[in-house]
């Protein structure tokens, strides 16, 4: 079953390595103007100017005249928390009254609500509730996502959020990688035994996660009045003991040291970044395996200052932008929404917000072989636009639907 796309006015995104961009790296994001791609099964299998195409579209199963049209990896979105129950549109509104995220975190609210709801839900409640959200991600380009736990904070509610994202994995077309991330909140009753909670985490948790096979990383919030670095650092170092590499939540309000310990721990990924010192951009740069996540969508809602992404890029580190999909600091998962808002506050260039949410993404999830980038053998997850006069008319264009047609291992979705 071979498809031939072709006549495509800008094909974006040709990185044939496996690699990670970094610093002035990213501005590049290499195309090829008026291209064919040729995909076979569920793989991208040629592509190329049209002027060197050998074939006819009759030659095809199927093929697409594109003209007009621009062509994307889709997006690969390193960081969300889309398994949840409900909402907290409640707290949205207390937000606009004054409160801020931490008095409403104080009074019983925040995760410790969304941990309430989730414990009541069924794992086939939460499953449905979930799969919609998938879907609906999918339909905005999405075609890599990574799902954390994080709302169960006890043994029994982590393990239901966990099975739910590996039903989620066998259900979905989509590559779907997932996070443990007991160490979210301290729950209520723990609040004065902080360290029973850990140990709990430590001792009963993740044996049974790796028992079972239910993550693929782990992850902890690392922040005043939520995990320290030193507690951060322990969970982590037990999650490698059982082959789950570091994805850490740092620097979101305030800076401890969360990127100074996510990078002793050699972590895939650091995620967040609203408050960044220059000394953690330096350090930042300096580490050649983690990734730097950019949550612009959570600044937003939440009306914090944005990442300095210019800095970060400036100083050579490698960045990624994500969703951060979750109840209470980012109720949506819209990937074009997350490269519009970093071209528009952020200051990214269009290019290095593409390759961010494409390459960067896959690579903060360890995915780059498969996903991320239009090279042969790669996924055939692809974005097709509507007609637009070119690249940046995306992000400049933003809130308004541009996809045309989204491709999903090779089929239509
Ligand atoms: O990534 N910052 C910590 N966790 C989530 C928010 C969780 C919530 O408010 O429900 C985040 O922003
Ligand atoms: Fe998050």
């Amino acid at each position: 079953m071979a498809i031939l796309l072709y006549n495509i006015k800008e094909l974006f995104g040709i990185h044939p390595a496996n690699e990670i961009l970094r610093g002035s790296a990213l501005a590049n994001l290499p195309s090829i103007k008026n291209a064919y791609v040729i995909v076979e099964g569920e793989q991208i299998a040629a592509f190329g100017r049209m002027d060197e195409l050998k074939h006819k579209p009759n030659d095809f199963n199927e093929s697409l005249d594109a003209t007009g049209r621009l062509m994307l990896p889709s997006w690969c979105d390193s960081h969300t928390h889309l398994v949840f129950a409900g909402s907290r549109e409640g707290e949205f509104v207390d937000k606009i009254k004054g409160l801020s995220y931490a008095d409403i975190a104080a009074k019983g609210g925040g995760i410790l609500a969304s941990a309430k709801k989730l414990a009541e839900a069924s794992e086939d409640d939460l499953f449905v509730q979930s799969y919609k959200r998938l879907q609906e991600i999918i339909s905005l380009g999405t075609g890599a996502v990574e799902i954390k736990s994080g709302y169960g904070l006890s043994v029994e509610s982590e393990l239901k959020m966990l099975r739910v994202i590996k039903r989620l994995k066998g259900a979905a077309k989509i590559p779907i990688k997932s996070t443990f991330l007991g160490a979210h909140a301290f729950p209520t009753e723990y609040k004065e035994a902080k360290e029973d909670y850990i140990k709990l985490i430590i001792e009963k948790m993740l044996p049974q996660i790796a028992a079972e096979g239910l993550a693929d990383y782990v992850d902890a919030f690392c922040e005043e009045g939520f995990f320290t670095t030193e507690q951060t650092e322990r969970i982590c170092l037990a999650g490698k003991a059982y082959g789950l590499k570091p994805k850490l939540h740092v620097n979101q309000l305030n800076s401890i040291g969360g990127i100074q310990t996510g990078v002793k721990v050699d972590a895939v990924s650091l995620d967040h970044l609203e408050t960044m010192t220059d000394d953690d951009i330096e350090i930042l740069s300096k580490a050649k395996n983690t990734v730097g996540t950019l949550l612009p969508s959570a600044a937003f809602f939440l009306r914090m200052n944005y990442q300095p992404a210019r800095k970060m890029i400036d100083a050579g580190c490698a960045v990624a932008l994500a969703s951060d999909f979750n109840p209470g600091s980012s109720p949506s998962g819209n990937m074009n929404f997350v490269v519009a808002l970093s071209c528009i506050q952020l200051r990214m260039l269009p290019e290095e917000a593409v390759n961010a949410a494409t390459l960067n993404g896959a690579a903060a999830m360890e995915l780059q072989h498969e996903a991320g980038s239009i090279a042969t053998a790669k996924k055939a997850n692809l974005l097709l636009t509507k007609p637009v006069p070119g690249l940046a008319y995306l992000p400049y264009s933003f809130g308004n639907n541009l996809l045309e047609r989204i491709m999903l291992c090779g089929d239509w979705k």
